[in-house]
């Protein structure tokens, strides 16, 4: 496998695959709801990771939510950015800073699609947090057309052994 590239360092905690089935979905326009996600941060010896993620719902027969994109960090520095397609229609880059294994990233640009349904996303703020070694969290809130920025998913990931 290549080396992982010097930029992209700081972040080498988060490679690998990152799974959980018991993620806690919210709204306040929603009944609560379960989820399980698999989540995988990749390099190919790039400045930039590779980042899928891949939720259902109940057993494995229900997908839901899924974002594919890369990861990168301003060279030299802990400014980093998330630029993600999403599986409903949006992309989007999130920026933030990695302080030792926690990522806090907002919103910068969100593009919707001319036929998106309403609501519309306007915010997304989240935090990617590694709390011990093979548990990541992540915790994401969202404000929509319709609702300030509430929370709207709460996960704790296990490390993949394979
Ligand atoms: C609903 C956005 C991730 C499950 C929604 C709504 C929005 C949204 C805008 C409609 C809210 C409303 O009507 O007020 C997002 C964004 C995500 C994300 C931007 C990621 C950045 C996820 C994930 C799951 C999920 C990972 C896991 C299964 C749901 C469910 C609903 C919902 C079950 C309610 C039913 C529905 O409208 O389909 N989400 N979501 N979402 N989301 Fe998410």
């Amino acid at each position: 496998p290549p080396q992982l590239h010097e930029v992209v360092k700081p972040l080498a905690w988060l490679l690998g695959k990152w799974r959980s089935e018991h993620g806690r979905g919210m709204y306040p326009t929603m009944k609560n709801f379960t989820y399980g996600e698999e989540v995988e941060f990749s390099h190919i010896g790039q400045p930039n990771l590779q980042y899928r993620a891949y939720s259902w719902m109940g057993d494995h027969d229900t997908p839901m939510h899924r974002e594919i994109g890369y990861v990168r960090l301003q060279p030299g520095s802990l400014h980093v950015a998330f630029i993600i397609a999403h599986n409903t229609g949006l992309s989007e880059v999130e920026e933030g800073e990695v302080n030792g294994t926690t990522i806090k990233l907002e919103s910068k640009g969100i593009s919707r699609l001319s036929f998106g349904s309403e609501p519309s996303v306007k915010k997304i703020v989240r935090t990617f947090r590694m709390k011990e070694e093979d548990v990541l969290e992540q915790v994401m809130y969202m404000e929509t057309s319709r609702t300030p920025l509430t929370e709207h998913l709460r996960i704790q990931y296990k490390k993949q052994k394979h």
